[in-house]
């Protein structure tokens, strides 16, 4: 027995097709196809996006086999970020100030361009979820100094923080980014007095992937105003979010961090803004949380 076809919004893979995806050591588990996919086919657009898992002493083999216009381009995930800048012709500004690329695009010449749309993501996922904050309002502490804290760190103080404290488990990586990232940025030890005058405090390290309580913050003595992110999103209610919101503070979830480095991610592969459709359902959905499942 045939069933009928599904109505196609867009066309058929064939020679035409434009292919795109993401590249991390694991991958299996990346949303980023499920998002993208569904801005494809919401969009109508000739592409497809999807996951590539090199070996994880093969990406720089792995991403010259994909220049010269064979791959649109890809998202550049966990461990690869810092080996991805480094094998780059060009860096945005944003990959630089990171030292690290979440995004690389295969120009037809055979150019590598490099880019980091994680702090736009969470630029994005703050302005969504805490609408009315304002960066300019006080220090902000950043708690790890891997990829995604040196892209979070580096996009905050571009966009106005007036100082980022980071804190990290090895102190000399902490240090090194603050060296990098220059005025603004300086390491400090974790205690109440880093915390009391905090207007935003980040989660950037792995700490509650999986679950359990995550960072050691005093959220009670933190200022009522203060904002709390984390950029874990599984679970989606972080324990670090569970108990920031328990002691009254917004906070804003690593789910609308990965859909807003998504969307310009999306625009630089396809060439067209993202269309407006619910994906964080999509990602819920995937995620096995309610619908809606903000704090
Ligand atoms: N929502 C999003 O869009 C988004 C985007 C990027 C990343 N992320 C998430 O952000 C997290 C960090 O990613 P990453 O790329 O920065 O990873 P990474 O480069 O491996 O860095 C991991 C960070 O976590 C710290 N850490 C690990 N285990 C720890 C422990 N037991 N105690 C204290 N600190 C510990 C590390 O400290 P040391 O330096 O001492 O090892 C380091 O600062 C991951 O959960 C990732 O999924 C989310």
């Amino acid at each position: 027995m045939t069933t009928p076809s599904t109505p196609r919004s867009k066309p058929p893979i064939s020679g035409t097709t434009v292919v795109a995806g993401v590249a991390g050591a694991p991958v299996a588990h990346s949303l980023s196809p499920l998002i993208h996919n569904a801005w494809l086919e919401a969009a109508g657009i000739d592409g497809v996006y999807v996951a590539f898992s090199p070996r994880e002493d093969g990406f720089a083999a792995f991403a010259n086999g994909l220049g010269g216009g064979a791959v649109r381009g890809v998202n550049v995930t966990v461990p690869f970020k810092e080996e991805a800048l480094r094998l780059a012709n060009l860096a945005s500004l944003a990959a630089r100030r990171a030292g690290a690329a979440n995004l690389l695009l295969f120009q037809p010449d055979g150019r590598v361009c490099a880019d980091n749309t994680d702090g736009a993501g969470l630029l994005a996922a703050i302005a969504e979820q805490a609408p009315g904050f304002q960066l300019r309002a006080g220090p902000v502490v950043v708690l790890g100094a891997g990829g995604a804290a040196r892209g979070a760190a580096a996009a905050l103080l571009d966009a106005g923080a007036p100082e980022v404290r980071l804190i990290n488990r090895t102190a000399a990586r902490a240090q090194a980014l603050a060296a990098e990232l220059g005025d603004g940025a300086r390491v400090v030890e974790p205690s109440a007095a880093v915390f009391a005058d905090a207007a935003l405090i980040v989660n950037a390290t792995t700490l509650g992937l999986g679950g359990g309580a995550g960072p050691d913050v005093p959220f009670a003595k933190t200022p009522p105003s203060a904002v709390v992110m984390d950029m874990v999103y599984r679970p989606l209610k972080t324990g670090f979010l569970v108990r920031a919101a328990a002691a009254g503070r917004s906070v804003v979830d690593g789910l609308a961090m990965l859909i807003g480095q998504a969307r310009p991610s999306f625009e630089a592969l396809f060439g067209a803004a993202p269309p407006d459709i619910d994906v964080r359902g999509l990602c819920l959905a995937a995620l096995g949380e309610p619908a809606g499942g903000k704090e």
